[in-house]
């Protein structure tokens, strides 16, 4: 059969495609559509214009031959599907098992995104190796090292006691990995990384969205047909997004992001999207010459900075899944000189910043218009919620007060635009963690206070309103 080749836009922000060039997408942004030539592959079940279905511009993302093999289609009684919670796969790695939601899920596909050189293959190889030291085979596909560097790593992390069902495969061709999947069978698949592979059926370059996108539908094909747990190594570019871009976020079922500062050597590993688990839980690694290390006391390593020495530094907390977090929030306000003040925040979400800056103007009388704010998380950790506000708003008011809060101090709650403290999520497990670590004083919205036990050696203060917290650190 001969290959017609055919032209298709696809918007980057999305992946939605159209026949011809649009100048805002479906999903609303602006000029995104690239054009990309896609040749159908030969004897491809297709669709009456001979191209797949696309992949990214519908409810049902990489359907086609799918429904069979998912056995959608059909009706079924609910009750008589397996749970998926049965068949978790241990991965040998407690802090990837814990941010999965309890292990590997047969036939799911996930991602591990993040920067060049923060860890993801050796975080998955260690994963590899302890799932294939059970003796099923465990393929690991690499595009980006060749075998030898690969041997390297692993002697690194296992200390040359290398399982023989840890298989290698460097290559790049994902039909080729596609069939060696069907051939051996893995019990775990590990794809690193999805901007290297490419099929001849796309004429675009590898790391194009086409490719990535046609790369991630085969994966899943072969994973979900044979029950294989994949996982998918992606980089993210500089605005930290994945490459190719949040197109294969929504064809997976986890992604998950390995961050944390290089210079530091502690990573961080958070999950976006989880199909069959919390988006909540945290993992944290150490990397150490043998590998990661795993770190069960993550607050201790994130509040080893100038607490109680200097002005604009909290601790605060957060209830991340099962586990509560402490940690330090530093703020610096600094004259912004002549020009448009800057507001810069790291860990904490911009337009929160905005809004505790509004009410801290408003409710406590503190004008910063005219000043730079910057407002960092330590340790490169990005807890969801609210529960930091309030530390956000007291960690401000230091710096630009110039008061310094005294170190045993840890401040959490939300702070509502009326200024008002509202309770949070997982005060008690905060409460027993500060308790554990030294901490003496609790800042807590009044209900938390209201409804929580004290712990003995911790004083727990409610406050109702921002007025009232920041009155409580003037004295
Ligand atoms: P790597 O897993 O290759 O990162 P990624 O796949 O995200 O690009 O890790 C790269 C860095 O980790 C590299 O700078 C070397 C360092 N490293 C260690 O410090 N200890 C180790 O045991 C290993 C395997 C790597
Ligand atoms: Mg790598």
């Amino acid at each position: 059969m001969s290959k017609k080749a055919e032209s298709v836009f696809v918007c980057t922000e999305c992946g939605f495609e159209s026949p011809k060039w649009m100048g805002q997408c479906v999903c609303g942004a602006w000029n995104t559509f690239v054009e990309e030539r896609i040749k159908p592959a030969a004897g491809a079940a297709s669709s009456p214009g001979g191209r797949r279905r696309p992949t990214g511009s519908g409810p049902a993302p990489g359907r086609g031959g799918l429904d069979d093999i998912l056995g959608v289609g059909k009706p079924a009684p609910l009750g008589s599907v397996t749970s998926g919670k049965t068949n978790r796969i241990d991965t040998g790695v407690g802090e990837l098992n814990r941010v999965l939601g309890g292990g590997l899920i047969r036939g799911a596909l996930s991602l591990i995104a993040g920067e060049p050189g923060i860890g993801k293959s050796t975080l998955i190889l260690m994963a590899a190796i302890c799932v294939a030291r059970r003796g099923a085979p465990v393929l690991y596909v690499s595009g980006e090292e060749s075998p030898e560097q690969l041997r390297m790593r692993a002697d690194r992390i296992a200390g040359g006691d290398i399982p023989s069902s840890l298989l290698i495969m460097a290559e790049t061709d994902i039909d080729i990995v596609c069939e060696a999947v069907d051939e051996v069978r893995p019990v775990f698949l590990i794809i690193d990384s999805i901007q290297t592979m490419y099929t001849d059926d796309i004429s675009s370059a590898a790391g194009g969205v086409s490719q990535i996108r046609a790369c991630t539908d085969a994966l899943m094909r072969s994973g979900k047909g044979m029950g294989i747990p994949v996982f998918i190594v992606a980089h993210v570019t500089k605005t930290g997004d994945v490459a190719g871009p949040k197109l294969i976020e929504h064809l997976v079922d986890c992604v998950l992001s390995f961050s944390g500062e290089r210079s530091s050597g502690l990573r961080i590993l958070t999950a976006s999207k989880n199909r069959f688990g919390t988006t909540s839980e945290v993992g944290a690694f150490e990397m150490r010459d043998d590998g990661l290390a795993e770190i069960s006391d993550l607050s201790g390593c994130l509040l080893d900075g100038p607490l109680g020495q200097t002005e604009g530094t909290i601790a605060t907390a957060a209830c991340e899944g099962a586990r509560p977090l402490l940690m330090e929030i530093q703020a610096l306000t600094a004259g912004a000189g002549t020009g448009f003040p800057r507001r810069s925040a790291i860990g904490v979400d911009a337009a929160r910043l905005g809004m505790i800056l509004a009410v801290l103007e408003k409710k406590a009388r503190l004008d910063l218009s005219g000043s730079d704010v910057y407002l960092n998380i330590v340790g490169g950790v990005r807890p969801e919620g609210t529960s930091t506000d309030l530390a956000a708003a007291l960690a401000i008011w230091s710096s630009a007060r110039s008061v310094v809060i005294p170190a045993g101090v840890v401040a959490i709650g939300e702070v509502g635009l009326a200024g008002e403290i509202r309770s949070v999520r997982g005060a008690d497990k905060i409460a027993s963690e500060a308790k554990g670590l030294g901490f003496t004083r609790l800042i807590l919205p009044q209900k938390n206070a209201e409804k929580i036990k004290t712990p003995a050696g911790l004083r727990l203060t409610g406050v109702s309103t921002i007025q009232e917290a920041i009155a409580l650190l003037q004295v």
